[in-house]
Order: structure tokens, then C-alpha cells, then sequence
């Protein structure tokens, strides 16, 4: 399928809020919920600004949204600078009018015995409103997608799983050393992904050149969990021209 490509990041950021908001309204207008898969990361700050933005200027109303975030680290305070949490408020969640009981994010401090039962319960609370209506994606540098790492089996679920050497490389400016990056994350599962009923991954700029080729172009494999994407019709891909480069 072939991407949608803009000149900049903030145009390619503007098309998916409005993408998002659309797709709010229109659940408003017909008085559901809209279940919201989203993600963190650098890649959808531009999303949310733009997000905000139309709901301070342009009456975009959170009132009906549900939110679901992709994953978080583990272990983690919520309270800690770092943490999926945190990040969430401090982006979109307290600039909005979204109620704190529709706000999901998964939590990992609690002891390592119950996380195989909080994580079916995550999964659980998404089927339970139905699945994701829009799920959010941006991509790693290995081509994972929410914390599915490469090897991830295109069934999983939501579940505990290893970080990546490279994903942890990748976080490790942002925590001061490589040794404070944890080591591990709750990911919702590729199979939650592909039940969205609609898909959009972002992606920007030229350090993502690479990846994004091989995941769109290259062959389907679990070493690049993206790579299933190919395989359905209802995810887009958003590119700014950096993040494009690479793609014939
Ligand atoms: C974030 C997530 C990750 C990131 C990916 C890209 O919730 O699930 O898959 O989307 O690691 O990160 P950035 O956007 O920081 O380049």
C-alpha cells in the first residue's frame, strides 16, 4: 500500500490529528464512544499539539473518547518523569477535556506475580468497548511497533515482554544511561494492533528511512513486526519526505 507523504513533520502530524478528530466527531454525532489506541514516543507530539489545538480553537470536544496507550515500561512509577503516564498527561491528557476514567495506560507497579493477569485484563477492557476503532502506531528502528519486538508472533496479545537492545539504546539519552533503561515493557500484542479497525502509522524523519522501507517493502516477517501490515488494507502510512527517502 503506498504511503501517504508530506513535506514536513508538521504537516504529516496535522493530517493524522485531523484524521483523529474526524473520526471523534463523527462518533459524537452518532452519540458512541470513540476507542482511541494511542501511543508515546517523539513521533506523535506534533499529534497531540495539533490535537489540543482543535480543542482549545475549534471545539474538538474528548468528552466521548476512551483511550488505550500502546504499552508502558516495566517496572515504572506512574509518578516518574519517564513513564507512559506521565507523558500522556503532560502531552494531551490534561489540556483536554477526556474524564480520567476513560483514560487507560497500562500500570506496572505492582508485584511480578499478578502481571500475566493485569495484562489479560488490559486486553479484556479493550474487547469489552469493543476493540480499538483508531490505532495510533509509530515505529521503531528495528520495525517494532507498540513494544512487539522483533520475534513477536503476529497472535500476541497483551503481555510482558523484553526490551530490545536497541530500543533500550535508542531510550537511553532520555534516562541519563544505558543502565537506567528498563529492561523490560507491558505491550499491548500485534493481533490487538490488527484488530483496530482502522491503523495509522507515523513516521518521521530520515533515522526512520531505513526501517520504513524494509517494512513496507520488504518481505513479511516477525524480525520486522511492521511488516504485517502489508498483509491487511486498513492501516495507512504517514510519512514526512525524510522518513520517505528510502522508498522506490
Ligand atoms: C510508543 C511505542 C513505540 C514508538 C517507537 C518510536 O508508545 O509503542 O513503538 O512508537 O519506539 O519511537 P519514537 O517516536 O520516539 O521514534
Amino acid at each position: 500500500k503506498s504511503p501517504t507523504t508530506f513535506m514536513d513533520s508538521e504537516k504529516a502530524s496535522a493530517y493524522t490529528a485531523h484524521q483523529i478528530a474526524e473520526l471523534i466527531r463523527q462518533k459524537q454525532k452518532e452519540g458512541k464512544p470513540a476507542v482511541l489506541g494511542l501511543a508515546t514516543g517523539n513521533t506523535p507530539k506534533l499529534v497531540y499539539k495539533e490535537l489540543i489545538r482543535l480543542h482549545k480553537e475549534e471545539n474538538l470536544s474528548f468528552e466521548n473518547v476512551i483511550s488505550f496507550n500502546l504499552d508502558e515500561y516495566y517496572p515504572i512509577e506512574k509518578e516518574h518523569h519517564l513513564s507512559y503516564t506521565y507523558f500522556m498527561a503532560e502531552q494531551l491528557f490534561n489540556h483536554v477535556d477526556i474524564k480520567k476514567e476513560n483514560i487507560h495506560i497500562p500500570h506496572t507497579d505492582f508485584s511480578q506475580g499478578d502481571i500475566e493477569k493485569y495484562c489479560l485484563s488490559y486486553e479484556d477492557k479493550i474487547n469489552s468497548f469493543g476493540g480499538l476503532d483508531l490505532q495510533l502506531l509509530g515505529i521503531g528502528r528495528n520495525g517494532h511497533i507498540g513494544f512487539n519486538e522483533p520475534g513477536s508472533s503476529f497472535d500476541s496479545i497483551t503481555r510482558l515482554i523484553d526490551l530490545h537492545p536497541l530500543t533500550r539504546e535508542d531510550a537511553a539519552p532520555e534516562f541519563g544511561t544505558l543502565n537506567e533503561v528498563p529492561h523490560q515493557a507491558i505491550s499491548i500484542g500485534i493481533n490487538t494492533i490488527m484488530n483496530a479497525k482502522k491503523i495509522l502509522l507515523l513516521a518521521l524523519g530520515e533515522r526512520k528511512s531505513e526501517i520504513v522501507n524494509k517494512a513496507l517493502n520488504g518481505e513479511v516477517t516477525t524480525e520486522i513486526p511492521a511488516s504485517v501490515l502489508q498483509t491487511i488494507s486498513h492501516v495507512e502510512y504517514i510519512l514526512d519526505k525524510q522518513a520517505a527517502q528510502l522508498i522506490a
